[in-house]
């Protein structure tokens, strides 16, 4: 049986008192659950963060990086620091990063392999837009997506990715995919980490939905056979919220 895994992405959101004031409150109530809980917190959150998630079930990660260790990289962070200060998780490839920063398949793949180099678990992020829905594509674009992104990944690694699957129409708009929608295109992705890396991988490997996940949809969401848990983007901010969420199968 796969655990179910549920992450929230703050995006570019909480100042350091707002990180203080929902660990205040979200630790305890997320303190009974077997699931895994992931917080992807902004970079200048990321100490604090640490600091009070210490001695919780909660794990820290962040939102990108670069993929070099080092060097004259302005305004970059490298996956060597955040292995240094205790990071866990790392979201590769969100389509924000993809539309509005110039992230490519490229880069995606370069960061994973530097994610995995450093002991970092990512988050890798796909998914389609309402066009390419529309145009009856969504299999081949995120199947292309993820045989891009994993391009001379190993098995022993894939077992330690997450894949989101993230539909771009479905992300901040309120509109989620169906609960089949979701499992249809997870399942597609399942198949595609089977042909590539062998059945017991793809059994072991995590796959979320995400896009307008709320306390109303996650339990409808995680109960379908391939969804493992969700990428948790809007309704991450707020600690009572994201604790149903969390909790979906209390
Ligand atoms: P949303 O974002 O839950 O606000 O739709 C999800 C995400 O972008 O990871």
């Amino acid at each position: 049986m796969r655990k179910k895994v549920i992450a929230g992405n703050w995006k570019m959101n909480k100042s350091p008192a707002e990180v203080e004031a929902f660990m205040k409150e979200f630790p305890k109530l997320v303190e009974n659950t077997k699931n895994e809980v992931i917080l992807c917190v902004p970079f200048v959150d990321v100490a604090l963060a640490l600091e009070l998630a210490k001695d919780t079930n909660i794990k820290i990660g962040v939102q990108n990086m670069h993929f070099k260790d080092s060097g004259a990289y302005t305004g970059e962070v490298s996956p060597k620091m955040l292995e240094d200060i205790g990071v866990d998780y790392v979201i590769i490839g969100h389509s924000e990063r993809r539309e509005y920063f110039n992230e490519t398949d490229d880069s995606v793949n370069q960061k994973l392999k530097a994610a995995f180099s450093h002991h970092l678990n990512p988050i890798l992020c796909v998914g389609e837009t309402l066009e390419q829905r529309e145009n009856g594509i969504t299999k081949e674009w995120i199947v292309d997506q993820v045989k891009k992104a994993l391009a001379d990944i190993t098995a022993e690694q894939v077992e330690k990715l997450i894949i989101a699957y993230e539909p771009i129409w479905a992300i901040g708009t309120g509109k989620t995919a169906t609960a089949e929608e979701a499992n249809e295109a997870i399942h597609w992705i399942r198949e595609e980490i089977g042909s590539l890396y062998g059945e017991e991988v793809a059994q072991k490997i995590i796959l979320q939905y995400g896009g307008s996940v709320k306390s109303s949809n996650a339990n409808e969401l995680f109960s379908m056979p391939d969804i493992d848990g969700g990428l948790v983007g809007g309704a991450s901010l707020e600690a009572v919220e994201f604790s149903k969420i969390v909790n979906y199968d209390k």
